[in-house]
């Protein structure tokens, strides 16, 4: 098929479209070409890619769509090829996977620090990790990798002060993290290596975690672990709801906000005027937050699944399918937003898609976007010359859109 991109899609090998660089660098006109002419369609892996704005906010919201594969039938292959090994039966436990009434009886027991109200005691601890952060980076000096010195220490310091973690196993926390993610790829995208490395990963992360559990941070520590601790002794939670949630949490955490931070940097780094108002005006951090998440969304797709018949537009999707709401193309839809490929802070009107949407809207939105508003201008206020000093790399990955590096001479 060919749109006006000039970009032929075909979706019995889209998963090889997919593996190409051109898709890595920029996967913005092949889902431009997936909106124009195949709007709903199946791929190889079985999966249904959605890519209009309208259907995947109908699709994220719609409740008799359901995210628990085993009641789509779809069990036996996630459990199978995505799970065993890793956590197995166990990780049907955690929330993204729940629907309602059990979904939203989990989540609240995790979502307490992370509420509109609560969300305002963060805001010290983001700022102190913040200037801690641009702080070593002036005495680095010189030329930076933006990833490895501030996008990804940022929301782990963050999320292990919430949880009431030590911020001494940061590294270690962070490479179980970055395993797991890289297993929450579509399964054709996994290599087997990438499978066991995600397993050893969890198996030594619910171990920290348990071990932590009967600790000191269990016991008198007043994060979030003492808290999902407190549901467990209170009969509200099971010990595998705790740890296999807490890791979840974490995992949902990291590599997001990362890739906000970096994504939205290396946005910026081409649009001077846009990082200069910014760090003059720090009231634009907000609505520019919301623009970078719009354009360069961290997470790319989101799943749902179907429990019966279901119908989008033209197109009757079987029951028992994986749809795949392509949150990042809806970002994209020109029915929606004007230049849609353009950076413009200015924008307002209609959000984007990039938290998901329903009752499985991110739980950490607000966190991340305190994470943004506070670093964005702070970073550009500390250094007014940040600017490229190499191209970014890419991290291998589909489901998320994030940096592996981003290369700055801080200009000082
Ligand atoms: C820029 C950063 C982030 C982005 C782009 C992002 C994006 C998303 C998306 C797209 C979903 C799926 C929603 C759906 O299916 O409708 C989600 C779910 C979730 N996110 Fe985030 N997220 C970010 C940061 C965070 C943070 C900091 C946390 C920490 C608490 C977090 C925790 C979660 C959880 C727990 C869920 C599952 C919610 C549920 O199933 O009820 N996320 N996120």
């Amino acid at each position: 098929m060919t749109a006006r991109t000039g970009i032929t899609i075909d979706p019995s090998a889209f998963f090889d479209t997919v593996r190409t660089p051109g898709f890595r660098t920029d996967p913005y006109p092949f889902y431009a070409a997936l909106r124009e002419q195949l709007p709903v369609v199946r791929v190889e892996s079985g999966g249904w890619l959605v890519t209009r704005y309208a259907d995947v906010l109908t699709v994220l919201r719609d409740p008799a769509l359901s995210t628990d594969p085993r009641r789509s039938g779809l069990h036996e292959k996630y459990a199978s090829e995505r799970t065993e090994g890793t956590l197995g039966e166990q990780a049907f436990s955690h929330f993204q996977f729940l629907d309602p009434p059990a979904h939203d009886r989990v989540r609240a027991e995790f979502a307490v620090p992370f509420g509109p109200g609560e969300i305002k005691a963060l805001a010290p601890l983001v700022q102190r990790h913040t200037h801690r952060l641009l702080d070593e980076m002036a005495r680095a000096g010189g030329t930076v990798d933006l990833v490895t010195v501030l996008a990804e220490p940022l929301p782990i310091a963050v999320i292990l002060d919430v949880l009431g973690l030590p911020q001494a196993d940061a590294a270690d926390v962070a490479a179980w993290a970055q395993h797991l993610i890289a297993n929450d790829d579509p399964d054709l995208l996994v290599a087997p290596e990438r499978r066991v490395a995600a397993a050893t990963a969890a198996t030594e992360f619910g171990r920290y975690l348990a071990r932590h559990a009967v600790s000191g941070a269990g016991r008198s520590g007043n994060g979030l672990l003492r808290m999902v601790l407190d549901a467990h002794r209170g009969g509200r939670l099971s010990l595998n709801d705790v740890l296999v949630n807490l890791m979840f949490v974490v995992v949902a955490s990291l590599e997001t906000s990362a890739g906000l931070i970096g994504n939205g940097v290396a946005a910026l780094l081409d649009a001077p005027e846009a990082r200069g108002r910014l760090a003059r005006e720090p009231e634009l951090a907000a609505p520019a937050v919301e623009e970078l998440l719009r354009l360069d969304s961290p997470i790319q797709y989101t799943p749902r699944f179907t429990v019966a018949d279901y119908r989008i537009g033209e197109t009757i999707v079987p029951a028992g399918s994986h749809l795949m709401a392509m949150v990042g193309a809806a970002n994209h839809d020109p029915e929606i937003f004007t230049a849609p490929d353009t950076l413009d802070i200015d924008r307002r009107g209609r959000r984007h898609v990039g938290f998901g949407g329903g009752v499985h809207y991110c739980m950490g939105a607000a966190l991340a976007r305190m994470e943004g508003c506070t670093v964005f201008p702070a970073l550009f206020a500390r250094f007014p010359e940040l600017r490229a000093a190499g191209a970014p790399q890419r991290r291998e990955m589909f489901t998320l859109r994030s940096l592996s590096s981003l290369p700055v001479h801080l200009g000082q």
